[in-house]
């Protein structure tokens, strides 16, 4: 534990060395770093139940809950006092600290959530948070998270403490990957067996074992029921994050089509995959799978207040497609140039029944081959190549792109690393990561919304494993989305990353402490 060293003595260490980040005189470890931070001199002691005045004595339990400490709602004299101002831009919020009191003005709720986010980080283990004039907001609307329970399911528990972790990070987006080839991980009460066939797969593939299949011999099996998921959505919308449900069509749908594989071009039958990769079984472009991805939708919509539902689209092979006589006629009827156009008819169709009930559409860059649906918005994935060619058809982007921000990527050299799918990303490369491309233009610009982080969990079995990928990639990514452009300094996140490795770690995190902290 030698790299764990104490905030105060970060922040003399950090203001004395000559490799110091420019942010300022001394090291105030907050990540992601605010958009505009002065350091005072003194602290204020909240060592004690603090009073909290707020135009809600609701946010006195909001302000315990955040800081992990007694409060108490007053209405006169506080410690702790909380007011809106609406000119700040949205999620923003200022934040005085003097040795008399603290003050948050917020935007909006989020505002004032993410200033004792950014409270919670300051305080120092005798509870003195130290003096400082901040007012941020964050660069991004849109800073995701995914989690992948397809390949491996993990309890609601889990799923909270993830989240927890991400509205510390004032990360407001989870992208929650439900659907697989290796599970379908939601209940559907019009179709029970997707659950009671498709949650569950036989076996595993042990490591790397394709060829010949070496299994683990152990049923893996999980689902969440409708009630369980209201109940992560509820506590999602409570940390001001947005819960993205994506539905996989018209691939990576096998465990679909083991539960109705009337779905199916073939016909069947077909086994929840144990295996990863690309599978070719793929929905048919049937009026009766039409019928079911919309009844799917209808309940999925339902439980996801979101204004985005992601349908997937990626790593569609087009076999069955072409081999098939339904597929072929909907070619031939609709005039359609090939399966590449059949696919974006396919996405078309589901995106204009998400749209007649008010939603939007996300998918994976793939949705743009054979042409974009009117209002879809794009996860560029395969680099930020289809996030530009998007944004310049006046498309909204995600960036998510795999050398940059798939924390299922080794961090370090494979060899002294667990057993990952593959890839380098490391610490560095994620911190580096610049979500608009330079070649865009200002107005096209404006469509990337924001980034991703993806966690893909093909070889993350236990909550253990997802937290050494996820952490600390993740805070460089927070970092990323949040801050000014002009603000990021490697130099500087490296100085305050020590703190928030420590604070993590005392939560029970695994984190995997970079090199140059060890
Ligand atoms: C993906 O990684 N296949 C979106």
């Amino acid at each position: 534990m030698k790299h764990l060293v104490p905030a105060a003595a970060l922040f003399l260490a950090s203001a004395c060395s000559p490799g110091a980040p420019s942010e300022g005189p001394v090291t105030l470890s907050v990540i992601p770093l605010p958009a505009s931070m002065e350091a005072g001199s003194g602290s204020f002691d909240a060592s004690q139940p603090l009073r909290v005045s707020a135009p809600a004595d609701s946010w006195a339990l909001t302000a315990g809950e955040v800081l992990g400490m007694p409060t108490e709602a007053v209405s006169g004299e506080s410690d702790l006092s909380i007011a809106f101002d609406e000119s700040l831009p949205a999620e923003g919020y200022r934040l005085q600290v003097d040795g008399d009191g603290i003050r948050i003005d917020g935007a909006d709720d989020a505002g004032v959530f993410y200033a004792l986010q950014t409270v919670r980080q300051l305080r120092n283990e005798d509870g003195s948070v130290p003096a400082v004039d901040i007012v941020d907001a964050p660069r991004f609307p849109y800073r995701g998270l995914h989690l992948d329970v397809a390949r491996h399911f993990f309890p609601v528990d889990m799923v909270k403490r993830y989240l927890d972790r991400m509205a510390a990070l004032k990360l407001n987006t989870f992208h929650w990957h439900l659907t697989e080839d290796q599970g379908w991980r939601i209940e559907i009460s019009g179709y029970p067996r997707l659950t009671e066939v498709g949650s569950c797969r036989s076996e595993t593939i042990v490591e790397k074992n394709f060829d010949p299949f070496v299994g683990d011999g152990t049923p893996h099996c999980g689902f969440y029921t409708q009630d369980e998921v209201r109940d992560v959505v509820a506590y999602a919308a409570r940390l001001h994050i947005t819960v993205i449900p994506e539905i996989e069509m018209p691939g990576h749908s096998t465990a679909a089509l083991a539960a109705y594989p009337e779905l199916a071009c073939t016909d069947g039958p077909f086994e929840v995959s144990t295996t990863w990769g690309v599978h070719s079984d793929i929905y048919c472009p049937k009026e009766e799978t039409f019928a079911f991805l919309e009844n799917v939708l209808t309940e999925v919509m339902g439980l996801f207040p979101s204004r985005y539902i992601h349908i997937g689209g990626d790593e569609v092979p087009k076999i069955r497609w072409e081999e098939s006589s339904v597929a072929q006629g909907v070619i031939q009827r609709e005039g359609l140039d090939g399966e590449h156009e059949l696919q974006s008819w396919f996405i078309r169709r589901i995106e204009a029944f998400l749209g007649a009930h008010g939603r939007s559409l996300i998918g994976w860059d793939e949705i743009l081959e054979g042409g974009l649906a009117p209002n879809a918005t794009v996860m560029s994935w395969r680099g930020t190549e289809g996030g530009i060619a998007a944004a310049r058809q006046g498309h909204d982007v995600i960036m998510s792109p795999n050398d940059d921000l798939y924390l299922d990527h080794y961090q370090a050299d494979p060899a002294g690393e667990p057993l990952a799918i593959g890839g380098l990303t490391t610490l560095e490369d994620v911190y580096a990561f610049e979500p608009v491309p330079a070649e865009l233009t200002p107005e096209e610009a404006r469509h990337v919304l924001g980034a991703q982080g993806n966690v893909w969990t093909e070889y993350m079995a236990t909550e253990d494993y997802v937290e050494y990928m996820v952490f600390p990639r993740a805070l460089a990514l927070a970092e990323v989305v949040w801050t000014p452009v002009d603000r990021r300094s490697w130099d500087g996140f490296a100085a305050r990353l020590p703190a928030r490795v420590a604070a993590l770690e005392a939560d029970g995190v695994n984190v995997r402490v970079p090199d140059f902290l060890r």
